[in-house]
């Protein structure tokens, strides 16, 4: 078991990074966290109220790519782990905004990397960098098959495209500078706290409101959903037990279409809200597909599964009822999120992309 005391976890204020602090910080109380994390769009602190006033976490603003500050916290807090989730994470925003992706995802992790490798080369200590990357890294499925530790990298999309550099730089500077690192790629989460840019949040936020609910082209892409909560506790394995050098790939393996999966969650929208069911299939709109839309993800995660004695424990069904629950019963959190500039996202990347394809038309 690796033995270790002050963890930097980036990103921790995200969906996935939140779950994370939420659970580790209370369940391990002599290893202090601490949450670095720019506050992006993406980033809210009020998804870490159960841990902000804990002893053993603290929280310190700011950016991955900015080295001074970097080093700065390694040495005040005298880091042994950094867990890197801090990413710019929605595949959509990356077809329009690509520089974003490169400047954090890229730049960021490489700046990670080379201050954590010199601060631990200086003070001659065995660091450990947990990188956390996505299945989109290994490209698009056809209708078989599964990703695979030894599958070959192929990203499509901007994001995948910088996900994948950030594994190649934490790989070379593991062979290069003897770093000692373990990357884990991951498939779709789901689960509390996830902004609602992602599907399965803006699905539920807008059948609420019986608002339309956009679906890209036909609706026959497939994802392999993961609840967060599982992938929260293998990546606490991989924190504690993960060999050094290693990839483990984490799936659900629950895939769905992207039209099943909605017409799913419209039915539980209707049944929490004791509505008639079928009400909320009403609000389906196919619009404009994504460009370069990967076609399906699936991860055999049999290989991790055994090497960390790990397996999720939601079911595609029991998970998303209970993150129905959790939306319909957080409406304040959702009411908090949709700011302005979310609505300015909206509007660009639903009404006026739509409005553009009818004059193209
Ligand atoms: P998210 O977008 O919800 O959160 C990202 C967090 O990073 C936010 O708190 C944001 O403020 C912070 N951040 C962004 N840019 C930053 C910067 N320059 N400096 C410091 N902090 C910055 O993302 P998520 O869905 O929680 O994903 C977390 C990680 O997991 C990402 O690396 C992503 O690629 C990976 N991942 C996500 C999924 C998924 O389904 N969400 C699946 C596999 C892998
Ligand atoms: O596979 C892991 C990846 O999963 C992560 O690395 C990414 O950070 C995460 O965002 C997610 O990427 P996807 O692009 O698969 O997730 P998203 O929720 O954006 O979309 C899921 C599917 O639903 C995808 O096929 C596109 C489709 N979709 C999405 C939105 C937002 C729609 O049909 N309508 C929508 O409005």
């Amino acid at each position: 078991m690796r033995k270790f005391k002050t963890v930097l976890v980036t990103g921790g204020a995200g969906f996935i990074g939140s779950n994370y602090l939420n659970r580790l910080v209370p369940k391990h109380p002599d290893v202090h966290f601490i949450n670095f994390d720019a506050l992006t769009y993406a980033g809210n602190l009020q998804n870490l109220t159960s841990i902000a006033n804990k002893p053993n976490y603290s929280f310190e603003k700011g950016d991955v790519t900015d080295e001074s500050r970097v080093r700065g916290v390694l040495e005040t807090h005298d880091v042994d782990v950094v867990v890197h989730f801090a990413a710019e994470s929605h595949v959509d925003r990356s077809i329009s905004d690509p520089g974003n992706f490169v400047r954090t995802n890229v730049d960021g992790t490489l700046v990670l990397l080379h201050e954590a490798n010199r601060f631990w080369t200086q003070r001659r200590k065995m660091g450990f960098f947990h990188h956390v990357s996505t299945d989109e890294v290994f490209g698009s499925l056809g209708a078989k098959g599964h990703f695979t530790p030894t599958s070959p990298y192929a990203p499509r999309s901007p994001y995948a495209a910088s996900k994948a550099a950030a594994d190649h730089l934490v790989r070379a500077f593991g062979t290069t500078y003897g770093l000692p690192y373990v990357i884990t790629n991951t498939s779709n989460n789901y689960g509390p706290y996830q902004f609602p840019e992602k599907l399965i949040p803006l699905v539920i936020k807008n059948a609420v409101a019986g608002n339309a609910i956009p679906v890209y082209g036909k609706g026959d892409n497939v994802r392999d959903w993961l609840h967060v909560e599982d992938h929260c506790e293998a990546l606490e394995k991989v924190l504690f037990h993960g060999k050094e050098s290693a990839t483990y790939l984490i799936g659900g393996s629950e895939e769905s279409s992207n039209l099943d999966l909605v017409t799913t969650l419209l039915d539980m929208v209707d049944t929490v809200l004791k509505q008639p069911i079928g009400k909320s299939r009403q609000l389906i709109t196919f619009v404009k597909d994504r460009a370069g839309h990967d076609f399906r993800y699936a991860i055999d995660s049999s290989e991790t599964q055994q090497a960390l004695n790990w397996k999720p424990k939601h079911t595609l069904q029991t998970g998303l009822l209970e993150t129905v629950q959790w939306y319909l019963s957080h409406e304040d959190w959702l009411r908090d999120v949709v700011d302005e500039s979310y609505l300015s996202y909206y509007q660009r990347q639903y009404v006026d992309r739509e409005s553009n394809q009818s004059r193209t038309a």
